[in-house]
């Protein structure tokens, strides 16, 4: 059964293609390569011994992209993971993270239309629902105004499927609400392949521990949290992975309960900033350079995931820990550093 992944060479989408291949499922990658590298697919292919197909196609030439669906119009469903994330940046350039995320979303979705099977899958974000007033955040805790064009773009997004979802009740799509995706793949041939300075925790404590920066800064120490820094529920990105499968299986088994579902996917554990150093110090054996610093503006207190609408309904549960995760990042930080 084919399968179309946009964005599959990044850092979930190549994990997630790993996952697919090794269900047997057929996948067709494509990718603009902006943020991701060719090397994921032969990092995909030394895993799973399998080639997936793969075009760099940019998804924001709408006449490329009805090219590709006239060309593969027996695709059995899509995961679309192909996006802008950076916050910082869409705030500064907002129309590029519009374009990228928005258009390129309705572009796919009238391309699904004139599929057979129309089967959806959509990167979402807990970003979404901003600083939840009750934790663990359940999926029906109320989604806040976005913080930053980015969050905009998912909420936008989740918008756009619902509204065409509700016209076409022959699509099916679930929007996945992913917490803080953090970890690479145990064989080390794949991972986070960050480019410039990390903005995200987890890449700057492991090249902060490699040496390639000096210090982390923990923005933060004065919340109300046990130990003053933020809470965030961290999720191997393996787990996660797993999560789309599963998904896309729902649907492709027509076991969905609606033709449009959205589910949390994090691991219910909530971390500080200081316990995820400490996961790192405890897998690694070396002690981090870290210092406490101001607070990062636009960084909600704590958010982690209620997990019983994924833990029942999909069928799906996080299985990796945060040591695993660390673990991880840590092994491939070391791989692509001695390259
Ligand atoms: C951020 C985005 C989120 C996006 C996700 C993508 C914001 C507000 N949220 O999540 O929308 O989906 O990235 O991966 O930007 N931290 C430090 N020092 C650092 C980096 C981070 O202390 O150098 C802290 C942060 O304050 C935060 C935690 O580590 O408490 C996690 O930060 P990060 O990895 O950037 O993820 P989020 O901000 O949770």
């Amino acid at each position: 059964m084919k399968i179309l992944v946009t964005g599959g060479l990044g850092f979930i989408g190549s994990h997630t293609v790993v996952e697919l291949q090794n269900k047997g499922f057929e996948v067709v990658i494509i990718d603009d390569l902006s943020n991701s590298s060719e090397e994921a697919l032969d990092g995909i292919t030394a895993i799973t011994n399998v080639k997936p197909h793969f075009e760099k196609l940019d998804l924001k030439i709408k006449t490329d992209v009805q090219d590709f669906f006239k060309r593969h119009n027996d695709i059995a469903g899509v995961i679309h993971f192909a996006a802008s994330k950076a916050v910082g940046e869409s705030v500064l350039e907002p129309l590029k993270y519009y374009e990228n995320n928005i258009s390129t979303l309705v572009y796919l979705l009238q391309e699904l239309k004139g599929l057979s099977r129309k089967n959806f899958i959509f990167s979402s974000s807990c970003t979404v629902y901003g600083q939840a007033d009750e934790l663990p955040i359940t999926e029906n805790a109320p989604v806040k105004p976005a913080e930053s064009p980015y969050g905009n773009t998912k909420q936008i997004g989740e918008e756009i499927i619902s509204d065409t979802c509700k016209v076409n009740e022959d699509i099916n799509a679930i929007a996945l609400r992913y917490f803080n995706p953090i970890g690479a793949h145990p064989s080390t041939e794949i991972g986070e392949l960050p480019i410039g300075v990390p903005q995200n925790l987890v890449p700057y404590i492991t090249q902060t521990g490699i040496g390639m920066r000096e210090q982390l800064s923990v923005f933060g120490g004065d919340y109300l949290t046990s130990d003053g820094t933020c809470v965030r529920d961290y999720i191997h990105v393996v787990d996660l992975a797993k999560a789309h499968v599963v998904a896309l299986q729902r649907l492709l088994e027509n076991k969905n309960d609606s033709n449009y579902e959205f589910f949390n996917l994090g691991s219910g554990k909530g971390s500080t900033v200081l316990e995820a150093i400490q996961s790192f110090e405890r897998v690694s054996g070396k002690v981090l350079n870290y210092k406490i610093v101001d607070r990062r503006e636009g960084d909600i207190t704590a958010a982690y995931a209620e997990t019983s609408k994924a833990n029942n309904v999909l069928g799906w549960k996080t299985q990796l820990s945060l040591d695993d995760a660390m673990d991880s990042a840590w092994k491939w930080e070391q791989k692509i550093r001695n390259k």
